[in-house]
């Protein structure tokens, strides 16, 4: 595959500290040595640049049929119809993130209100709900300051089982997760993520996407 598209949600509130900013930053060119091509990010701001929360309008139109929902309601699905393109276009979707209140960061939970929409990322059938997108690598590159994602469990994981499933839900299945956690136990957080990162990356989590993303080195542009 020559160019990898990539799709970056960066969830933080924060900039320079932010532990999962330098955590994805430390993971990333590991994935984009496995690419032929340039690696293209394109990138959603969304700790610092929130999404507007939904509208009457948007939950209206959930409750009718897409071609309804856009007749009646075009304009109001105007950035759902945005974020949703730009997922799809992504051959790859990375997600970098705090783990907030035992889940997921409000304004990332702000981003798949708008993207998991009726007859446009799923439909409802009678056995559950089916994704309508292509299946693609997703990457989760989480940070906590607790003992999140611990064995046995030190802390309620609503983090992981919901975003698989919400991402599920939209046809998304490839979902890799990695941690970095306890880290307001740490005096150099920022090094501790960088080795928990190198960690990772030892223990090959990016391998199975050399199927889809041929094994070269390329650069990062954003
Ligand atoms: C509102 C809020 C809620 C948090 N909830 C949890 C939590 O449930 N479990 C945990 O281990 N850490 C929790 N933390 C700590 C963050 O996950 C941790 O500080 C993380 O490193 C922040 O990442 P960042 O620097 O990229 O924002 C919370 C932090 C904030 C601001």
């Amino acid at each position: 595959m020559n160019g990898v598209k990539l799709l970056l949600l960066d969830c933080s509130p924060r900039n320079d500290k932010s532990t999962s900013r330098h955590f994805t930053q430390h993971l990333l060119p590991a994935l984009a040595n496995l690419t032929a091509g340039e690696v293209q990010v394109t990138r959603r701001n969304l700790g610092i640049e929130p999404l507007p929360a939904i509208t009457a309008e948007y939950a209206e139109s959930l409750l009718l049929p897409a071609a309804d929902a856009k007749a009646r309601f075009g304009e109001a699905l105007a950035l759902s119809d945005e974020l949703i393109e730009e997922l799809d276009k992504a051959d790859v979707l990375w997600i970098s993130t705090p783990v907030h209140n035992f889940t997921v960061p409000a304004v990332l939970k702000a981003w798949i209100d708008h993207v998991v929409r009726r007859d446009v990322t799923f439909v409802a059938t009678e056995a559950g709900k089916v994704g309508l997108l292509r299946d693609r690598p997703t990457f989760v590159a989480v940070t906590s300051g607790g003992a999140m994602f611990h064995e046995p469990p030190r802390q309620p994981d609503f983090f992981r089982p919901y975003l698989s499933t919400v991402l599920g839900v939209m046809g998304l299945k490839n979902v890799t997760f990695m941690h970095a956690n306890g880290l307001a136990f740490s005096d150099e957080p920022l090094s501790t993520v960088e080795a928990k990162a190198a960690q990772w990356i030892g223990e090959g989590k990016f391998n199975h996407v050399s199927e889809s993303i041929n094994p070269l080195s390329s650069d990062i542009s954003v």
